[in-house]
């Protein structure tokens, strides 16, 4: 065998590698398991959405390459639902990048920005990709621990000059996986104004802006003044409409931004099954029937989690948006350890909060994925190991 190239020597495990195995054995065995693990909901996709993709797979010109250009009706759907959401326009033919899921979108981008000496600022814990597509496209990431501290902000004033000046790519997520903190305006308004005026890439991650509580509504980076020249912003059919496996998402920015994106997919995919993207046209067009009943299943969930994790001994604020619920652990307990820990004795998958990386510890995260009821056997289950690991909680 050849030897790996030293970008690749430099990625970590993905965190969830390991879960599926580890799963299967543990249900083999006869336990229980009660899984919070992934961002992945039990909850079934729209309607519409079902009933579009049963019909689109009979169309065989919906069977053939999509190329980037895709189905010319899920642009426009795109470009419609930007402009009823957060009242922003966009040209569905330059402006908006189909996806097969957004992840792929902020993983290849880095390759049209990033070579050796080029910076991407890396909030952790954060979503993977923002430092995979860094390392690979050979860049260098700076790490930015988010913490309580700044309210799980990056603050720009905290990197230094010569960081910032080799800048080429900021990845901010708001609302944020895994810590479920929101941005407020004022902090956007300072961001877009730094990368203004440091020449540097605002990738914006917003693949949880529907999914929002206790009436907090989650902007668009182009609510903000500016934000059209330096940003672009990805979104993600997948929590919002309940299809994390249907990989559909988009992009959107300006053309010469939203076009580098394309250049580069036109050599790593061939565009998306059309049949996918004519369901996600059913799906965006389906929001006022869909999603406000979706996401009070989500805040039912998030109540209950609330409710079990802190009645267990846990110490967690109430998130107002995300599927996530982002714990505290007490000093000295390690997240991976009470992760492996919690799977292997009690059954229940959880994610370490340093599995989102370094700044991540000292927390873990749950998902909102399954009924209260079992969300609560979860908590339960997680008290006895924290009364075991730090000698308090349920005992
Ligand atoms: C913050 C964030 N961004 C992007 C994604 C990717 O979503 P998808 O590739 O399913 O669109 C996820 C999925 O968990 C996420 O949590």
């Amino acid at each position: 065998m050849p030897p790996f190239a030293a970008r690749f020597a430099t990625l970590p495990e993905y965190p969830l590698a390991k879960i599926p195995q580890k799963k299967r054995e543990l249900i083999e065995r006869g336990v229980d398991v009660i899984d919070l693990g992934a961002g992945d909901a039990d909850l079934a996709p729209p309607p519409a959405a079902l009933e579009r993709m049963s019909r689109a797979i009979h169309e065989p010109a919906l069977s053939r390459y999509g190329f980037g250009m895709g189905l010319v009706a899920y642009r426009e759907a795109v470009s419609a639902w930007m402009q009823t959401r957060f009242g922003v326009q966009f040209n569905p033919m330059t402006e908006i990048v189909p996806l097969l899921g957004s992840k792929e979108g902020i993983s290849h981008l880095a390759l049209a920005y990033m070579e050796p000496g080029a910076v991407g600022i890396i909030p952790e814990p954060g979503y993977n990709s923002y430092q995979g597509g860094t390392l690979l496209a050979s860049g260098e990431p700076y790490r930015y621990a988010l913490r309580p501290r700044t309210d799980f902000l990056v603050d720009l004033d905290e990197i230094p000059d010569d960081v910032l000046r080799r800048t080429r790519i900021l990845y901010l997520n708001y609302p944020n996986n895994p810590t479920a903190a929101i941005a407020p305006r004022d902090y956007l308004e300072r961001v877009v104004r730094v990368c203004r005026e440091r020449d540097i890439l605002l990738v914006y991650d917003n693949a949880y802006s529907e999914l929002a509580f206790d009436g907090y509504v989650p902007p668009s980076i182009f609510e903000i003044d500016g934000a059209r020249d330096v940003a672009i912003e990805f979104h993600s059919l997948s929590k919002t409409y309940n299809m994390t496996g249907w990989r559909c998402g988009w992009a959107v920015a300006r053309p010469e931004i939203a076009g580098t994106l394309a250049k580069v997919k036109s050599f790593v995919d061939t565009g998306q099954f059309m049949a996918v993207q004519a369901a996600g046209v059913a799906a965006l067009e389906s929001w006022a029937s869909f999603v406000p009943g979706n996401v009070a299943v989500f805040k039912e969930r998030r109540d209950a989690a609330v409710t079990a994790f802190r009645a267990a001994g846990f110490e967690c604020d109430v998130p107002c948006a995300t599927m996530y619920l982002w714990i505290k652990l007490p000093d000295g307990v390690l997240s991976a350890e009470f992760a492996d820990r919690l799977l292997d004795e009690q059954g229940v998958v959880v994610m370490a909060g340093s599995a989102f990386g370094q700044g991540g510890e000292g927390f873990f995260r749950i998902s909102f994925i399954t009924t209260p009821a079992r969300i609560a056997e979860a908590a339960a289950r997680a008290g006895r190991l924290l009364g075991e690991m730090a000698g308090v909680g349920a005992a």
